[in-house]
This record gives C-alpha cells, sequence and structure tokens, in this order.
C-alpha cells in the first residue's frame, strides 16, 4: 500500500486530529488567549513525538500586549530523518489563528470541528488558516509509519506561534539558528495560503508585506459632553477623520507621496503572466460576497492583489461604537491601518515615510490636540525564484494528485518570514496551498474541504517524493 492509499482509507482519523485541534483556542492577539497558544505548542510537540518526530519547544522572550508583559509562544521545532543520501526539506506553519465569537455570525461554534455532511466541509477556526496544513506535514509521517513506504527526504519541522500577530521573534530565532537547526536545508515549503479559485490548485511565488500603525491622537482629560464642549474644543475624532482622509482615496489609490514611486515597474512580460492566469473578476465577487470589486477587467484586479500596494483602514479605538445616540466628544482616538507592501517597498523606510507626512498633515491643521504615530507590526514583501527544481516538485505533485497544471500565483497576504527564510537560509522557498479561495480565512465560518484536506495531504506527501527524485 502506498502512503496515499493510506491517506485516502484513514480520513476520519486525520479529521479527528483537525478536530482535536481546533478546540484548541491558541489565538495570539489576545492577552487572555496566551495560555492557549502554549496549550496548542505542548500538543503539538506531543503529537510529534508520537510520530518518532526529535520535537522540542524555544523560548522566545517576551512582549508587550495591551499593556501587559507576556511571554511569547515557543517555536515547535522538529526533525524526522538524518539520512546524508537524502534531500532536507524545511517546512513552516503557524499553529496560532485569528480570534473568533459564535456572535460574530459564526452558524456553528468555531472552536468545535463542525463536519457539514452535505458539502463536505470541515468549519472552524485555523481549520485552512493553518492547523489544517501544520497538521498535513504529520499526515504524511504517519502515513508512511503505517503503510510501511519509506520516508523520501529528511524533514525538519517550524511552527510558529505568533504569525497572525506579526511573527514577533521568529527572525532574531531563524539568524541564530541558522548554523545550527537550519543548517543543511536544501529548499522551503510553506503551506499557509489558498488556491487563486474554487477549482484549480495553485503554487505561489510572491506575497506581500505589511506596514501597520496605529495614529494616537489626544487632547480632552475626559470624554466631554458634545453640548457643552462642541463648537469650543478642538476634536481628536474629527482630526483623526481628517487623516484617514488624507491616506487612501475611495478608489484605492494611496495618496501618500513617496509610495506608489518606490514600486519596481511592471514589464511586459510580467503583464503576459497576469493575462494568462485562470481567473475572473466573478471569482472574487464570490469571494468577497458583493460585486464591489475596484475594476471590471481581471487583469487590473489581478495586479490589485499582488503586485500594488494596497492601504486599508481597519479601526479605531475609543471611539464611540455601541448602539444608540450618545452625544460625547471622545477624548483620545486610536486610528489604525495597514499598507499592504510589495518590492521595492521595506516595512520600515515605508513607516518612515508614513509617520513624517501625517505629522506634517497634522500640523496643517493646527489642532491643539496630540498626535503621536506607533508602529504595531511588519512584514517584508517576498517573491521568488520559479525555475528552481523545489517549484518543478510543486508542480509535477499537484499534476499527479489533480490531474491538474497549477496556476502560478502571487498573493495579496502576508507571511513575515517568508523572505526571512529566503534571505537567511539562501534557499528557494514555495508555497504549496492546501485551500480554496473561499475558505474564509480570519472570517467567519472558515472552512476546509474535506477533499482539499485529503488531496492536499497527499499533495504535500507527493511533492516530497519527487523532491527525492531532483538529481544531487
Ligand atoms: N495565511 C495567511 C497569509 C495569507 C493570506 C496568504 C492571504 C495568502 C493570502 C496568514 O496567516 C496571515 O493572515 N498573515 C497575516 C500576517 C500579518 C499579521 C503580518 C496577514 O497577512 O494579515
Ligand atoms: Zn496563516
Amino acid at each position: 500500500m502506498s502512503f496515499a492509499d493510506w491517506v485516502e482509507n484513514n480520513q476520519q482519523h486525520l479529521i479527528d486530529r483537525l478536530a482535536e485541534v481546533v478546540r484548541i483556542p491558541s489565538v495570539s492577539g489576545d492577552a487572555a488567549y496566551r495560555p492557549h497558544v502554549f496549550a496548542m505548542a505542548e500538543w503539538l510537540q506531543n503529537a510529534m513525538r508520537a510520530l518518532n518526530i526529535d520535537a522540542s519547544l524555544h523560548a522566545l522572550g517576551k512582549q508587550t500586549l495591551d499593556g501587559k508583559e507576556l511571554d511569547l509562544p515557543p517555536i515547535v521545532l522538529g526533525q524526522y530523518g538524518n539520512d546524508p543520501n537524502k534531500k532536507t526539506i524545511l517546512v513552516y506553519g503557524h499553529y496560532d489563528v485569528q480570534p473568533a465569537l459564535k456572535e460574530d455570525g459564526w452558524t456553528s461554534e468555531p472552536f468545535e470541528l463542525h463536519h457539514d455532511l452535505k458539502s463536505g466541509r470541515l468549519y472552524g477556526r485555523g481549520s485552512t488558516d493553518d492547523k489544517g496544513p501544520v497538521l498535513g506535514w504529520l499526515n504524511v509521517i504517519e502515513a508512511h509509519q503505517q503503510s510501511g513506504q519509506e520516508f523520501p527526504v529528511n524533514l525538519k519541522m517550524c511552527f510558529e506561534g505568533m504569525e497572525e500577530s506579526g511573527s514577533e521573534g521568529l527572525d532574531g530565532f531563524i539568524e541564530r539558528e541558522k548554523d545550527a537547526f537550519f543548517a543543511g536545508v536544501d529548499a522551503v515549503c510553506i503551506s499557509d495560503n489558498y488556491w487563486l479559485t474554487t477549482s484549480s490548485p495553485a503554487i505561489t511565488y510572491g506575497l506581500r508585506g505589511l506596514m501597520y500603525q496605529k495614529i494616537v491622537i489626544s487632547g480632552p482629560g475626559a470624554d466631554l459632553h458634545s453640548g457643552v464642549f462642541g463648537g469650543t474644543v478642538h476634536e481628536p475624532m474629527t482630526d483623526l477623520v481628517h487623516l484617514f482622509s488624507k491616506l487612501v482615496s475611495p478608489s484605492g489609490e494611496i495618496l501618500i507621496p513617496g509610495i506608489k514611486e518606490l514600486v519596481a515597474p511592471l514589464t511586459d512580460e510580467e503583464r503576459q503572466r497576469y493575462e494568462k492566469i485562470n481567473f475572473q473578476v466573478s471569482d472574487l465577487e464570490s469571494a468577497a460576497g458583493g460585486k464591489i470589486t475596484l475594476s471590471d477587467d481581471k487583469v487590473d484586479v489581478l495586479m490589485g492583489r499582488m503586485r500594488y500596494p494596497s492601504l486599508s483602514i481597519h479601526g479605531v479605538e475609543g471611539a464611540f461604537s455601541a448602539p444608540g445616540a450618545k452625544t460625547v466628544i471622545p477624548a483620545k482616538v486610536q486610528g489604525k491601518y495597514s499598507i499592504r507592501l510589495v518590492p521595492n517597498l521595506l516595512p520600515d523606510q515605508v513607516a518612515a515615510i508614513c509617520k513624517g507626512y501625517l505629522e506634517a498633515e497634522f500640523a496643517k491643521l493646527g489642532s491643539k490636540n496630540t498626535l503621536t504615530v506607533e508602529t504595531l507590526s511588519g512584514g517584508k514583501p517576498w517573491v521568488s525564484d520559479v525555475n528552481h527544481w523545489n517549484y518543478q516538485c510543486g508542480i509535477k505533485a499537484t499534476e499527479k494528485v489533480y490531474n491538474q497544471t497549477p496556476d502560478l500565483t502571487r498573493e495579496g497576504g502576508s507571511i513575515p518570514c517568508t523572505l526571512s527564510l529566503q534571505d537567511i537560509l539562501h534557499k528557494n522557498v514555495m508555497l504549496l496551498p492546501m485551500g480554496r479561495s473561499d475558505d474564509g480565512a480570519h472570517s467567519i465560518n472558515e472552512k476546509l474541504d474535506i477533499d482539499n484536506y485529503i488531496r492536499g495531504t497527499k499533495l504535500l506527501g507527493e511533492y516530497l517524493h519527487e523532491v527525492s527524485k531532483v538529481e544531487a
């Protein structure tokens, strides 16, 4: 029996394992959930040891979150096999998840895997992002052990618990371990993204980076009555709304001078690559749940997501947000926005440009309130070389499992360590997604189709077999 047959015959066992991890609410962005993030790391270490993987936890020190000092979740490392005659593949994934509350509009409990028999879907926070894919690697190891098939490569695993919160501490860890744990790695594979559509498998060679800032405006000593103080004081919320309007236009144009100018120019060859991608504007409309695209042109839409920066306004802390008509002047508001970065935009450089611009625009207002701009997190953009053998292995494995040539895509989201792994280890990095475009990562009713979980597990295994066929 092949490992793939074992996977096919043991689907319920693999689904049960996914249910076990979805039950652990390992939300990295909320201090109150931090013990669950640690519990998830322990779970992984135990599961890996049960599969004879040499697994260990590595502390990363402390962080400050919501004014509290907290231990960062550990890096989980694993090594399976150490045969000098085999290639060594490093895989990365994350075991933390986004927050989720039933009240947000979930139709089932977010931290209970709900198996919908009719649609063949597995609903739950982390099912696709990124617990399903992380378990995919463990499933592949177990399938080889149970089917008696020889494992094709040496596998090194690096799983982190802070990806959804900017991967604090990870770059330093990779740097410190580059000649120790990470020594001898031949190529890197990450399964932490999605197909571009719901029907064609994809392989991804680029991600956008991120620069996230908070605009803090304060003035009054406490919240004020607008009947008493309206018309007599500078209002923080009014200043903030004005600054927000200076960041981006409703058609998506970034208004900060000096950002667009840095973007790598578009070549004809690159434009043609987007034209060839099997995608329709309606794919994006259905994933977004509304006909709201900035353009009706397929190539414009693809480039807007893959190769241009974008600026999104996320929220305001401190503003009145409850139901009803409270006549308040909020004393202190904190506006949050971020910019997705592409080559050649780097987070520190963009953060400095934005801070300078916001301070200059604020100065023009003549407001007596105080402004501070804080940078919360960042990640560098990444683009890889698709001509490397690593990609040929991913493509062949996809053709074997799906009988289809994968779309070669760049993605709009970010995985901060991707470029760090490429630059620090000097190795090729490839993204090999498990889930589909409509999985709803970060949204309500996040899901992974059983077919994607099962065939995705086979895909990760077949990829390792393709790697073992590459000439030294
Ligand atoms: N799995 C996503 C990355 C992703 C999103 C890839 C969309 C492809 C398409 C990852 O878990 C994620 O959401 N990352 C954060 C990183 C940020 C906090 C630095 C993101 O992109 O917002
Ligand atoms: Zn993810």
